[in-house]
């Protein structure tokens, strides 16, 4: 994607081949700032503390996190070490324990000398590889926007936290379909969550589409279920953190509220997802951890103060009281049968372990 004319991605090697570069998403949407990765530490920070973020974002940032390590000391136990501490970081999300099993796998083999090289070119490849994937999802998706046009009117799509480019590695999975079919000049009008508590629909996704020129409307998390009553919604396409081999969705908090909310109204329910999302180890969603996060993000918001504002609010602003406790878990998991379509690299699955298996029969013995 492009920000101002340029060539994007939320994740890159700098150009002396030296450092990592990152997109601070956490000072989105109000500033654009560029942040460098040297250390396995900072590399660590930088997805514990939410700079970068997103299932296919955290992976590959994992990845390039192996390198930073290994061009310090490039032993078996640093690679043990490193792989160790970037694992810890954030426990949902399945893409960053495959992408550490697959730096693993990889560079095990090789001379300690050969290590550091092989590093840098494997989480290059994990991060391109990451990059085709999803534009292969938006082929698959606009498919089925195209299918929803009708004259006179955009089609109108929800979506929930941010599965774009900025949580992956370019196109994003839930938005790829959506860039693609603005850009083929179908009209389409997206409602954006707001996802409370991190607002990342509403910071994030609302900052990408109103770079790309696609129209959208941000909603409070709440919004959705009236306005699917009212015919405002054609379709819902969320990202995924983990998918199960049954088909079960773990995604943002909130997701499976609308899934409902869509089961209800005959409104189709899409997940989006590139193949290292799937978790073929898990038959069901029951066991799949879910982030507890600091009750903090839910008593307190934060923002910027509008400029000229006289209220003079320091940020972040409380908005409980002081005595209340307050619960964050981050994900939830939506059950297989409230899900209309996985949509894989490799075509829309349907939403269990047969449909996933048709289209991933390499994995039969896996699952
Ligand atoms: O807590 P986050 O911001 O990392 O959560 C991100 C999501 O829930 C996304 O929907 C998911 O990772 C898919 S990203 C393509």
């Amino acid at each position: 994607m492009k920000v101002k004319g340029q060539p994007m991605r939320p994740i890159r090697a700098t150009q002396d081949g030296r450092a990592v570069e990152i997109i601070d998403q956490t000072r989105l949407p109000h500033d654009f700032a560029l942040v460098r990765l040297e250390t396995l530490e900072e590399a660590a920070l930088a997805i514990r503390a939410m700079l970068v973020r997103g299932a296919p974002l955290i992976g590959a940032t994992a990845a390039y996190g192996v390198w930073l390590a290994l061009r310090r000391d490039a032993t078996d136990e640093a690679l043990d070490k490193a792989c160790q501490s970037l694992a810890a970081t954030r426990p949902t999300a399945i893409n960053l324990r495959w992408a550490l099993e697959d730096m693993r796998a990889t560079l095990t083999p090789l001379p300690a000398a050969e290590r550091a090289a092989a590093a840098f070119a494997r989480a290059g490849a994990i991060a391109e590889e990451d990059v085709a994937m999803n534009h292969a999802i938006g082929r698959h998706g606009l498919g089925l926007i195209e299918k929803l046009a009708r004259p006179g009117r955009p089609v109108n799509i929800l979506t929930h936290c941010n599965a774009g480019w900025l949580a992956t590695v370019d196109w994003g999975t839930a938005t790829s379909p959506i860039y693609q079919a603005h850009d083929a000049g179908i009209p389409v009008h997206v409602w954006v969550d707001e996802t409370r508590p991190r607002n990342q629909g509403a910071s994030l996704t609302a900052w990408e589409l109103a770079n790309h020129g696609v129209p959208h409307t941000v909603i409070a998390d709440n919004a959705g279920g009236h306005l699917m009553q009212q015919g405002e919604v054609d379709m819902a396409i969320v990202g995924t953190d983990r998918t199960t081999a049954n088909g079960d969705v773990c995604n943002k908090i909130g997701t499976y509220l609308k899934a409902l909310a869509a089961r209800d109204n005959d409104v189709p329910f899409y997940v989006a997802l590139p193949s290292p999302t799937i978790d073929w180890s898990l038959a069901s969603g029951d066991a799949i951890p879910i982030e507890q996060r600091d009750a903090r993000e839910v008593t307190h918001v934060w923002g910027r103060v509008e400029e000229g504002s006289e209220e003079g609010v320091v940020l972040p602003v409380r908005v409980t009281p002081e005595e209340s406790p307050a619960a964050n878990p981050a994900f939830d998991v939506t059950p297989a049968r409230l899900v209309t379509g996985l949509i894989t690299e490799r075509g829309i699955a349907e939403p269990s372990r047969e449909g996933l298996l048709a289209l991933f029969p390499e994995m039969r013995l896996k699952a």
